[in-house]
């Protein structure tokens, strides 16, 4: 379907976010003419300067890495792409901005004889989110019933603090707006592999039929980050690893793989979907004590051969900080396809390397022939979705070594992303936000998801005591988090998959 013309409104148009993903997202789709030739971008923020000077600060080398056209060809689409850029200096909270920005879009889309419809991507810090809403409205620049020309509203992450904050939030952009012009954004659910999980479910005989408790041992999801809290400790501090990937990532994550079959690929019935599973997981009870969640913070260390300070010693982190900059546990989904079948999720920052990948791990054979000498049993199959870097599928099978012996040994079938369809995957936003301005919310978060996932987040939380640092592990940077964390798998005879 054709996309139709459009602005898109940058709030925050000065930040980190904007100028590292959502800009490059804009200009790759941009120079592989996905978007409309007569798009707008209307950057806003309380900084006084030119459009001129904010393209500047846009122009990133990275550029460089946009893949398809050569760099000359780049330059100039960079040329042409900024002739869409306008700048509006104004404050968030401040209706007589939104009254100039809403006769900027009218004399826009006026000039290029077009409707006015937009998307306004709110790339600011939560707290600002309020009023940027209520200034939408206000100002009649999104209206709520209103077809067409359409507007669109695109909240980023965090989705609250807590379950309370979210609810909030959900009733004031739902008393604003109508649910489908609401795009709460979590860019993993753009990531092409999170993608194919829902292919490589549904579409191929084989997994499906085996994606149960009858067959799955276990699932683990691993989220490794190599990076520390960088120039964003003032942020990551106040949330920690449950609030800033948990609550949202590794919940998409878990619910895409362990999700029933929906009906049909309209956004509303894959999302039932995915809440049902958030709603089934078992709560997990107790405080950090005998809760089985295990909160670990970095050290000093090494990772990779870069030297990395002590998570404490950062700037914007409290002194004493009990954040958890790692985090594991083991959760159940309680439903009939997944009864007795543990689900491992765990992420940190600063591990060893950048690595995400979801493994499912099978049941053993019966333990006969091959498998019958307890002392030596037969290594699992295991199903492995490298989600990030290096996208690809892996299923580890076990196979007889050539000669006369019969020696059994790991055997891997697997399959790259890159060399197997021949071109990298798109970046995360790229997808979302064509998916925005055609309208499609299947890959955005509806309002009873991010709840049901505070829901199930929150106690956890709530149970760990965010102040006492008693109960969060030190690890050293570079390693794979505290020993605690192996120790969660090692009491049930297993062991991370990653590591
Ligand atoms: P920034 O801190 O860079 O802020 C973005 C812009 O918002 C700033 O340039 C500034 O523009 C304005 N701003 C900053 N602080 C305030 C404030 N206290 N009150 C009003 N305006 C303010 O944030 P990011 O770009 O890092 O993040 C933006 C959003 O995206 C956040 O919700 C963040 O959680 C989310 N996000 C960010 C990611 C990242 O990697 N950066 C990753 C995932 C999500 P000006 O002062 O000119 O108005
Ligand atoms: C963001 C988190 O949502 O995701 C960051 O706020 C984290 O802390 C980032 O680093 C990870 O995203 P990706 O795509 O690099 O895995």
């Amino acid at each position: 379907m054709a996309i139709e013309p459009f602005t898109i409104v940058i709030f925050g148009a000065s930040g980190d976010l904007t100028r590292r993903k959502v800009i490059p997202a804009l200009f790759r789709l941009w120079c592989e003419e996905l978007l409309p030739k007569e798009v707008s971008i209307v950057g806003f923020a309380r900084k006084d300067m030119t459009a001129e000077a904010l393209c500047e600060a846009w122009h990133d080398p990275a550029f460089d890495e946009l893949g398809t056209c050569d760099p000359v060809s780049r330059e100039c689409c960079w040329e042409a792409f900024t002739k869409r850029v306008r700048y509006l200096q104004g404050h968030y909270d401040d209706a007589a901005s939104f009254s100039k920005l809403r006769e900027q879009v009218e004399t826009n889309a006026a000039e290029a004889g077009l409707a006015p419809n937009c998307i306004f991507y709110l790339a600011t810090p939560p707290s600002v989110f309020t009023p940027i809403l209520e200034n939408l409205a206000e100002s009649g620049l999104a209206r709520k019933g209103h077809p067409s020309p359409w507007s669109r509203v695109v909240i980023e992450k965090p989705f609250g603090r807590d379950l309370e904050s979210a609810r909030v939030l959900n009733l004031l952009a739902g008393r604003l707006f109508d649910e489908d012009q609401i795009y709460r954004i979590d860019h993993y659910l753009g990531k092409e592999t999170v993608q194919n999980i829902f292919v490589l479910r549904f579409a191929n005989g084989i997994f499906e039929h085996l994606w149960n408790q009858k067959y799955i041992d276990h699932v683990q999801i691993t989220v490794a980050e190599s990076d520390g809290v960088g120039h964003r400790a003032g942020y990551y501090d106040k949330s920690g690893a449950l609030r800033d990937m948990v609550q949202n990532h590794l919940m998409h994550l878990l619910s895409l793989i362990a999700m029933e079959p929906p009906s049909s690929l309209d956004a509303d019935a894959v999302r039932d979907e995915k809440v049902k599973v958030l709603r089934s997981l078992r709560r997990i009870p107790g405080d950090c004590a005998d809760n089985g969640v295990i909160r670990g913070q970095y050290t000093a260390g090494d990772v990779a051969g870069r030297a990395e300070g002590n998570y404490l010693d950062a700037e914007g982190v409290a002194e004493k900080s009990a954040t958890e900059t790692f985090v594991a546990f083991g959760a159940m989904v309680d439903n009939w396809r997944w009864e007795g079948v543990p689900f491992y999720l765990r992420t940190g920052k600063c591990l060893p390397r950048r690595e995400s990948e979801i493994s499912i791990h099978f049941r053993p054979v019966p333990k006969v022939l091959f498998n019958a000498d307890p002392d030596a049993p037969l290594e699992q199959n295991v199903l492995v979705i490298r989600v990030q870097p290096d996208e690809g599928i892996r299923l580890e099978v076990l196979g007889k070594v050539p000669g006369g012996k019969r020696i059994i040994k790991p055997m891997h079938l697997e399959f790259d992303y890159e060399h197997g369809f021949g071109q990298p995957s798109p970046e995360a936003y790229e997808r979302l936000l064509l998916d925005v301005a055609s309208g499609d919310a299947t890959l955005f978060p509806r309002r009873d998801e991010v709840e049901a996932a505070w829901e199930f987040v929150q106690p956890v939380i709530q149970g760990c005591c965010e102040t006492c640092r008693e109960f969060v592990h030190p690890y050293p940077a570079g390693t794979w988090g505290p020993q605690a964390a192996a120790d969660l798998l090692a009491s049930s005879g297993r062991q991370w998959h990653l590591r």
